[in-house]
């Protein structure tokens, strides 16, 4: 269900340029992807209607309708970004590369939007680099606290950033990893950078790539914390509208297939030749047109078909199904398709918070990693793929022992 009953599709209101959204894919009624509950909170589970539409003036394909962010970052946020080995060692690797070619002036200020358990600023705390991490989920910051990290826990935002330029001086490099996305209320983002980057800082995020979430159909890269699916066009459009360029992009492979973005005042940087290449693919390959748009919503779609029917008949031959990762994205997945315990008998995850949970919306019992055996599964449906080959290296007495496991990105297979 893309369109209004007069067949028109629905519209909004752009969060990066305030021009006109029209939406092209529906997913329906979903829960808060990060809240695994306790039994006693399953009569009061929050839902909001999560649809993307696409900005006919800047591009930025975005959530049609927003959380508020209390609801999603608080005390007791699940997620911990060191839960995976390869991202640790991306993110020390990205910290190495800030402090050798951004940071390098007599006492650099490193600051991080959204810095989770210190899994980056440990590292630059680690070099006795001046840093500050914004921080509003309390659990996670707190753990950053222990690696010895300076936290905040607070949202960036133009005010809060305006305090720390008063207090600390102005910022060298401002990083954000998998958290601009996250942010609806990007004017005052923008503005935040504006007053505490330095005269010839530069602002890097990286995050899930728009042409990669096309490619992959990765439809679960949908949920109610990403709200923002950037493409090196729309994000170049976002920082001209604040006196920045794009002056580097460089696309990553980690979570499905990211991209990082520098940023710099406008004037102080020759933007990087690979800018106006990305620009020039996106467009050859129409990433915002309403066709390729609408492809990826028939490609959902059938994923949706192909992923019940792979299940069904596996309930039917008496299979034994579990799932691996209880990802936020896994949350798009269960809740669009309706698969619930009685297809996936219960999903493993690292994560002590999810676990002896249910996941949201679907109430699939959440279980420690020791659950999965060879003798207790016989599928494994892979929610966090975008760490296939960390996990599948670390499970491989499964696959020896004949267990397989059923991806759905790009399509749905069965490893064999
Ligand atoms: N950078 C980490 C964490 C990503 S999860 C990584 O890449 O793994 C997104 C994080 O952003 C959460 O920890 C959330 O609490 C935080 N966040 C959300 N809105 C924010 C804001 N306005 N300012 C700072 N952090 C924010
Ligand atoms: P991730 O895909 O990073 O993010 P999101 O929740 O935003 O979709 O989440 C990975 C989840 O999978 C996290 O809960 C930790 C878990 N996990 C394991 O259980 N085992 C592993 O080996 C890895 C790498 C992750
Ligand atoms: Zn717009």
């Amino acid at each position: 269900m893309t369109d209004s009953a007069d067949g028109t599709p629905r519209r909004g209101t752009c969060r990066a340029c305030g021009g006109t959204t029209a939406q092209f894919l529906d997913l329906g009624r979903q829960p808060l992807s990060d809240r695994f509950l306790t039994e006693d909170q399953l009569a009061d589970e929050f839902f909001f209607h999560l649809a993307v539409g696409v900005c006919a003036g800047c591009t930025m394909v975005q959530l049609m309708e927003e959380v508020p962010r209390e609801e999603m970052f608080h005390q007791d946020y699940p997620y911990h970004s060191s839960g995976s080995s390869v991202m640790q060692k991306h993110f020390a690797d990205t910290a190495r590369h800030l402090l050798e070619h951004e940071a390098t002036g007599p006492d650099p200020f490193v600051v991080e939007i959204g810095c989770n358990d210190g899994v980056m600023l440990r590292t630059v705390h680690e070099a006795g680099v001046r840093h500050l991490g914004f921080e509003p989920s309390g659990g996670v910051a707190d753990v950053a606290r222990g690696h010895g990290v300076r936290v905040v826990t607070e949202f960036f935002e133009e005010s809060t950033a305006r305090r720390v330029r008063e207090t600390d001086g102005p910022a060298d490099v401002i990083f954000a990893a998998n958290t601009i996305c996250h942010i609806p209320y990007l004017d005052s983002i923008l503005r935040g950078v504006d007053a505490l980057l330095a005269p010839d800082g530069v602002f890097v995020f990286e995050d899930p790539y728009l042409g990669d979430i096309l490619d992959k159909t990765s439809f679960d890269q949908i949920y109610d914390e990403h709200f923002f699916f950037f493409s090196a066009r729309s994000v170049q459009a976002l920082a001209a509208r604040f006196g920045f360029a794009l002056v580097d992009v460089e696309r990553l492979p980690v979570h499905g297939g990211e991209v990082r973005y520098t940023i710099a005042r406008a004037g102080a940087r020759q933007p990087a030749e690979r800018v106006a290449a990305l620009i020039g693919e996106e467009d050859a390959r129409g990433v915002a047109d309403r066709s390729r748009l609408d492809r990826f919503a028939a490609d959902v779609e059938g994923i949706r078909t192909d992923l019940l029917a792979l299940l069904n008949s596996l309930k039917a031959e008496g299979k034994r199904v579990v799932a691996y990762g209880a990802t936020a994205k896994s949350a798009t997945v269960t809740n669009f398709c309706g698969i619930g315990p009685d297809l996936v008998s219960w999903v493993c995850d690292t994560t002590p918070a999810k676990q002896g949970r249910l996941t949201p919306g679907t109430h699939i019992p959440v279980r420690t990693p020791d659950a999965f055996t060879p003798d207790a599964v016989d599928y494994a449906l892979l929610f966090a793929w975008n760490h296939a080959d960390e996990i599948m290296a670390k499970e491989q007495e499964f696959r020896r022992a004949g267990g397989q496991w059923i991806l759905y990105v790009p399509r749905v297979h069965v490893t064999s």
